[in-house]
């Protein structure tokens, strides 16, 4: 009987693997069962916490719908999502930081003019969104393909509602930049917001004493000929949540100014009475190719 050593047994196990014909699977592969073997060596893990973590991985792949990705969220409140990103993005070259897509991007609309109102009729402060879209030169992009989501006043997206499929988006939208690479939109001021929080990724936030929360954000995903498409959110300024962002996707550059405004009319023409606010954030595209990511769920028609 050869003598049993827990060495023996990662390496055995990372053997185990050595004929697979996929080479970056191999590598991978490989290198997973190092770093598990490594975390269970490490914390001397109890038969007890084991049994914990596969049940908790277990309610988290029960949790997932058509319309809810629990391991993403699972993914993005560790951190990996944006760990991934950031390997996948070391030399932006001045281009516009990334982050995270999150799970409520749901593809393609019908374009909208511009300085179209995308509220739908949904309650809150007046804000209006000003771009240009550029290559790392500052030349403008002309025809560059814009999609823009965002919460409600109450931190809840379209694709979040019952009524979803009947009413349509809202507060959300594509543009098509024109000749000066520009593009506009009215819409409200975003609030920060709590990711959803009633399942296993919501439990283990509790059990951590973390909060659930984002800081306001608007998401754009942008998309030129011969660039790599860009998905990112701009942040605003001074909120209470942007050094504690729940999913760690900040940057200080995606943070904008949102400036309060009083002028009785919008630059879209649209009269307005009271405050309302002025995002004024420009996309620098670097050159490339790049996978445009597949969404959850469909948009609604
Ligand atoms: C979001 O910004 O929409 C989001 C991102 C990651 C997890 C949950 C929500
Ligand atoms: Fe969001």
């Amino acid at each position: 009987m050869p003598h049993f050593d827990d060495q023996a047994l990662t390496s055995e196990v990372i053997e185990s693997f050595a004929n697979t014909p996929n080479t970056r699977l191999k590598f991978v592969i490989q290198e997973t069962v190092k770093a598990l073997h490594d975390l269970v060596r490490r914390t001397e893990l109890t038969f007890e916490e084991w049994k914990q973590a596969i049940e908790f991985l277990t309610r988290t792949g029960q949790t997932c719908t058509p319309l809810r990705q629990e391991f993403i969220l699972l993914s993005d409140v560790l951190g990996v999502s944006m760990l991934v990103d950031a390997v996948n993005h070391r030399e932006r070259e001045g281009a516009t930081e990334t982050t995270v897509l999150g799970p409520f991007y749901v593809g393609e609309h019908k374009p909208m003019p511009h300085g179209a109102d995308i509220t739908k009729g949904i309650a809150g402060e007046p804000m209006f969104v000003q771009s240009r879209v550029t290559d790392l030169a500052g030349k403008p992009l002309v025809g560059a393909e814009i999609d823009v989501w965002h919460a409600d006043d109450d931190g809840f997206y379209d694709s979040q509602k019952a009524d979803y499929a009947q009413l349509g988006p809202s507060l959300r939208a594509r543009f098509i930049t024109d000749a000066e690479g520009r593009f506009s939109f009215r819409t409200i001021l975003p609030c920060s917001y709590p990711i959803p929080a009633d399942g296993p990724v919501g439990d283990l936030i509790t059990a951590t004493n973390r909060h659930p929360m984002r800081p306001a954000h608007v998401h754009f995903l942008v998309k030129a000929e011969g660039y790599e498409p860009l998905i990112t959110h701009v942040f605003l300024d001074g909120d209470e949540y942007l050094r504690s962002d729940v999913v760690f996707g900040v940057k200080d550059e995606l943070i904008a100014k949102v400036q309060p405004r009083t002028e009785p009319t919008l630059p879209n023409g649209d009269a307005v009475t009271g405050p309302w606010h002025l995002m004024t954030y420009d996309f620098q595209m670097k050159p490339g190719a790049g996978m445009v990511p597949q969404p959850m769920m469909s948009a609604a028609e």
